[in-house]
């Protein structure tokens, strides 16, 4: 480096630290000086978030969008007499851009016009997988979809775009990435997940909150992100949703709170509670879990805002609480910033109320409002809190939806293909399903409304798969029977006589789109009408089936009768152009279970279970028997894997872990491999899983190539929790899997 450089540069960096530092200096001496003058009902008001619906006249929470109107009297009571800071959500509708700017205009000129202090309301959203609550706006795959991708520059590239369109509408902060890692199949938000595997939810929560929060959150691309739900919301033992998890505490950091610590890493700005308990304490009570863990562990700076009327349900349903004062006093003092109320003031009364009794000190309130208010200055809601009504050109453009046609493409897994796929372009195929002609299915939960299922809230444009087939296929070589509806109603004798006509068959299954309470089921298995379909056209014809679902509902009793299985999960507005291609093999499916897809009712083990679990109640019936493993998904292609190579010599704690592998492409097409890396721990104290993915790449090969690929893994990641529920690397051997390949290493 030349001298000059090696003088000035480090004095520029000097510069720019302390400009930043003043920068932040800055705005922390006006919070404080703004917190000097706030009145405690002005506090609490900063920590009180309301619901759109609470704020809106009676027929505009119809669900009528185009009937939506704010309350002025509710309005101004809230946000001038109780000093409300943060709004959220709509009432189960999509608004258009135009709508959402004109109510956050009037929203914010009341709050920065008639109000003492002129603090700009922090407004937010569930954005969940795309800005859903936004008319035009582009939707994409749920998480666990994007999981099966293990293309982490794709995720984050779609989370930019929820980014993007969210803050078009004029909206700067969002509920989302969920980070709840999925190891419960029965649970109703395990679609919201990036899969059961600890590994690929925290690289996905690196690039889910990168595209969220972009450079810079005042940019008019970026959004404040929020990982949800801390912690362990996902574990339900009984499977329902908001009830309660047991969990060691060593399973617990090992499986469920990495992802948020890789947020917190990456500087997300919110964190939501897990409405339910852990271990017989609700979370939102749980001093051990927001302030000892989250603050002082984890040293997240950010904002704590609870879920949805948690704070009462200390008292209402959880029972910890004899009095909802009670329950305030619990949660304030566990550690929550912000109330997500969502309805009444019983949060913010009741605070008030503690603090003139004396049993929370006014100042100790200056902590959560200052984060709250840190957060709109990051925002730039000081500057300027107002939509831009230019912004509205920026939703629902080409290059997202390029890129959501992209997202459904690669999150497709071909579970099974016995030869018939792919399709011929001349086939006459059969749809049939009640997944073959629905807005819904192919979309999920959190779509235009909450449960996703009002088909008219959806843009006429999209197509279903019928209408993506008849486009792309020709309506002449198309037919079409549903053959079974979600009522549970069937006409397999129309779909088996239109059958006999078709050379293919398509049978769509498809889980009626639920989520949180409305998602709870009794039986894991596909509704009961829908298998007896596939039965019933199972008469020789090639059968292909594709499942459209929100989890891996059991098949097992027709997945012997199909010809090819495709695993579509809820892949958005692309999904039926998308398997359409597939299926006549215009792009070659590189999709990966994120999940383990269960065969039996009552073997729902993960992939990472232990060597006891493997045990079956015979020689030969395996305990661990999935349909389909983790990381499985066909190509039209074939990979072979050779000379798995670790560099030589005992790793110690502070080693990497190098290794290679080669992998060709065998067969006619080119196609995208991911390579995953299981490690297994031979011996260990505390009992070791029979596996663990560390680390996965994907690379691309033509018919016939080559390709080295490298790993370096920090030995660290090889530690487990161990009995002090500390990270513990024990010395020993280690084997190293990569598909068929085996070598070991050892640990000093
Ligand atoms: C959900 C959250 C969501 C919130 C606001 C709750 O019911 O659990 O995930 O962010 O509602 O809509």
């Amino acid at each position: 480096m030349p001298v000059f450089s090696r003088l000035i540069l480090p004095a520029l960096f000097a510069l720019c630290g302390s400009l930043r530092s003043t920068a932040q200096d800055d705005i922390e001496n006006a919070i404080s000086t703004m917190l000097a003058g706030m009145s405690l009902e002005e506090k609490v008001g900063q920590m009180t978030q309301l619901t759109l619906g609470a704020l809106s006249s009676g027929e505009a929470n119809s669900g009528n969008p185009d009937g939506h109107q704010l309350d002025p009297e509710k309005l101004r009571h809230a946000i001038v007499n109780k000093h409300v800071g943060s709004i959220l959500n709509v009432h189960n509708m999509a608004f258009s851009a135009e709508h959402w700017h004109k109510i956050l205009t009037q929203i914010q000129d009341l709050a920065t016009k008639e109000t003492g202090n002129k603090i700009p309301i922090l407004y937010g959203i569930d954005s969940v997988h795309g800005a859903n609550y936004l008319r035009g706006a582009t939707l994409f795959p749920h998480n666990l979809g994007l999981a099966a991708t293990r293309n982490r520059q794709l995720v984050e590239q779609c989370h930019a775009i929820t980014a993007r369109e969210t803050r078009a509408a004029g909206i700067p902060w969002n509920f989302g990435p969920s980070l709840d890692v999925g190891r419960q199949p029965l649970w109703s938000r395990y679609v919201e997940t990036f899969g059961e595997d600890v590994h690929i939810a925290s690289v996905m929560a690196v690039a889910a909150v990168r595209g969220l929060q972009g450079d810079s959150l005042s940019s008019p691309r970026s959004v404040a992100a929020t990982a949800k739900h801390f912690l362990a919301y996902s574990f339900p033992a009984s499977g329902r949703d908001r009830t309660q998890s047991l969990l060691p505490e060593r399973y617990l950091r090992e499986h469920f709170l990495p992802p948020f610590m890789r947020a917190v890493e990456q500087n997300v700005q919110a964190i939501m509670v897990n409405s339910s308990e852990v271990n017989g304490l609700p979370v939102h009570a749980n001093h051990n879990v927001l302030t000892k863990l989250l603050r002082g562990q984890m040293k997240f700076r950010g904002v704590v805002v609870t879920d949805w009327e948690d704070v009462r349900k200390l008292h209402s349903l959880h029972r910890i609480a004899p009095t909802i004062k009670e329950a305030v006093r619990l949660s304030v003092e566990a550690g929550i910033d912000m109330c997500m109320a969502p309805d009444d003031f019983h949060f913010t009364d009741n605070l008030i109320g503690l603090v003139r009794e004396g049993f929370i000190l006014e100042e100790a309130l200056d902590t959560p409002v200052r984060r709250i208010l840190r957060l709109k200055f990051a925002l730039g809601l000081f500057e300027n809190p107002y939509p831009d009504p230019a912004a509205a050109g920026e939703i629902g453009k080409e290059d997202a939806h390029a890129l959501s046609r992209q997202a459904a493409r690669e999150s497709l897994v071909l579970l099974k293909n016995n030869g018939v796929l792919p399709l011929s372009k001349e086939s006459k195929i059969l749809l049939t399903g009640p997944g073959c002609h629905s807005l819904s299915a192919l979309h999920g939960a959190w779509s235009y409304t909450w449960q996703g299922t009002d088909e008219t809230a959806y843009p006429e444009t999209l197509d279903t798969v019928l209408e993506a087939f008849n486009a792309h296929h020709g309506r002449d070589n198309v037919l079409w029977a549903r053959g079974a509806q979600w009522d549970g109603s069937t006409d397999f004798d129309y779909a088996l006589r239109k059958a006999r006509n078709a050379d293919v068959i398509v049978c769509v299954l498809a889980e009626k789109p639920s989520t949180e309470t409305p998602g709870n089921i009794n039986d894991l298995a596909m509704p009961e009408n829908q298998l007896r379909l596939v039965r019933r056209l199972a008469t020789g014809k090639p059968l292909v089936l594709v499942l459209l679902e929100n989890r891996p509902r059991l098949i097992t009793r027709v997945a012997g009768l199909c010809h090819a299985i495709i695993y579509a999960g809820q892949p958005g507005p692309h999904g039926g152009g998308a398997l359409y291609e597939l299926l006549t093999g215009q792009f070659n499916p590189s999709g990966r279970l994120p999940f383990t897809y269960p065969r039996d009712p009552h073997n729902l083990l993960p992939y990472d279970h232990k060597h006891s679990d493997s045990v079956g109640p015979d020689g030969d019936t395996p305990g661990f028997n999935p349909l389909y493993e983790f990381g499985h998904g066909l190509s039209y292609t074939t990979f072979k894997y050779d000379k798995l190579e670790i560099a030589p010599g005992p790793l110690t704690q502070v080693d990497s872990l190098n290794l290679s592998v080669e992998v060709t492409n065998t067969g006619p097409r080119k196609g995208t491999e991911t390579v995953h890396v299981f490690v297994r721990d031979l011996f260990a104290e505390i009992v070791p899983p029979v596996k663990r993915l560390r680390a996965f790449s994907q690379i691309e090969l033509s018919p016939g190539e080559t390709k080295t690929v490298t790993f370096d893994i920090p030995a660290i990641d090889l530690a487990y929790f161990g009995p002090k529920n500390y990270p513990i690397l024990e010395p020993g051997e280690f084997e190293v899997m990569i598909a068929d390949q085996k070598a070991t290493v050892t640990v000093q």
